[in-house]
């Protein structure tokens, strides 16, 4: 249930970019520098200081932000003028408000900017409940710090915030702090959006329908990620609806990893273990038994090995479900270093089924059932991709 909404400012309240971009290439051709404007893409997001100073760097100038800021905003405010705000953000404030929500203003800019920013587009920095800037943090977008900040200061938990960012640098920042992110498409597209981890997307504000409490806004949202979203699976969104898993497909995988386990190469430990994955996509069937090596350290475990053949067969899969047979009682739960494998493929939701041998067989013994985030709650993902 979100209680707060953070929003990023440039290309979310105001499509700042191309203004910013005009202003800092005015700057670099007042110094003679013509820069492309590609330069400035790796930067967008980061703060005006990296985007400044970053494209410097690339054309071997030496540039001081506190005497280049006047210059640059001088520039921005001429242009900022002609510029209202994005479309269904004034609408969007205000429903917000009506609906008892704490908002914030979330921005990787420093202060000066944001004042600049918010006269060309009519709001009062008063509307905002908290108000976060990049000078107030040492590590900007794409660090989860500003967002996390902001959620400490208004006193609601992060996983209770949605964020409303346009760069791909501020949603792995709203990902990593652990908010849903909404996605507009001001600055970059869907895929891409989607790629770096946004819940939901949608062009601007404007496709948001109006809500009058927190109960209609949490609704219209579950809608949004619904139609708009993937299935976050680790550090994959893999754009299919979830479907209900179906009882024919559990108990084939059931069977496959019952078969697979009497496969099993463990001349060592003659500990057997079968697995089976059950693809999001296809719903297809894939089996995996352990093998072990000489060399012990070598060994692949039945969960992986299962993994691998999926993937071998599909490409990058989401697991809809793990099976995995032992003949422990109660069963046998996945190692860790297979737990750390298998989030990447992994919602928090996906369900582990552990059987042993009896309970596989159709007999009376264990089968048990837990979420993939019980088993691993805190998993490693890259950081760049981090949901
Ligand atoms: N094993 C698995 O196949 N899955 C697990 O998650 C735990 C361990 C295998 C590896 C090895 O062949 C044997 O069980 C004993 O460790």
């Amino acid at each position: 249930m979100i209680e707060a909404i953070l929003f990023d400012m440039d290309g979310v309240l105001i499509d700042s970019e191309p203004i910013i971009l005009k202003a800092a290439m005015r700057l670099f051709a007042d110094k003679g520098v013509t820069v492309k404007k590609e330069d400035f893409t790796p930067f967008i997001g980061t703060g005006d200081k990296r985007y400044l100073l970053g494209v410097g760097e690339k054309y071997g100038l030496d540039l001081d932000f506190e005497v280049e800021k006047l210059v640059l905003f001088s520039h921005y405010a001429r242009i900022a003028k002609e510029s209202g705000p994005l479309g269904g953000v004034i609408r969007f404030i205000t429903n917000a408000k009506r609906a008892g929500m704490k908002i914030a203003l979330v921005t990787s800019a420093v202060r000066m900017k944001m004042l600049l920013n918010l006269e060309a587009v009519g709001v009062e920095e008063s509307i905002f409940d908290k108000v976060v800037t990049g000078d107030m943090v040492k590590r900007n977008k794409p660090h989860a710090d500003i967002y996390q900040i902001a959620s400490l200061l208004l006193g609601i938990d992060s996983k209770k915030c949605l964020v409303v960012e346009d760069a791909l640098n501020g949603t792995v920042a709203g990902k990593a702090a652990g908010c849903t992110v909404l996605g507009l498409t001001t600055t970059f597209g869907r895929e891409e959006l989607f790629e770096s981890g946004a819940d939901a997307v949608m062009g601007t504000l404007d496709e948001f329908d109006d809500f009058s409490t927190s109960n209609e806004f949490n609704e219209l949202l579950r809608g949004y990620v619904g139609v708009h979203g993937g299935t976050p699976f680790g550090a994959n969104l893999i754009a299919d609806p979830v479907k209900e898993m179906d009882e024919g497909v559990l108990r084939k995988a059931i069977a496959a990893a019952l078969k697979a386990r009497l496969n099993a190469y463990a001349p060592y430990s003659n500990y057997q273990v079968g697995s089976a994955i059950v693809s999001h996509r296809t719903k297809g069937v894939y089996p995996g038994a352990n093998v072990e090596n000489s060399s012990y350290g070598a060994t692949i475990c039945a969960e992986r090995s299962a993994l691998l053949r999926a993937i071998a067969d599909e490409g990058v899969v989401g697991i809809e479900c793990l099976v995995v047979v032992s003949s422990d009682s109660p069963p046998a739960p996945p190692c860790a270093q297979c737990l750390q494998v298998l989030a990447e493929f992994s919602r928090s939701d996906t369900a582990v089924h552990l059987l042993d041998v009896d309970a596989a067989e159709g007999r009376d013994g264990v089968h048990l059932v837990r979420r993939f985030d019980e088993l691993l709650p805190h998993p490693f993902i890259f950081p760049s991709r981090r949901f």
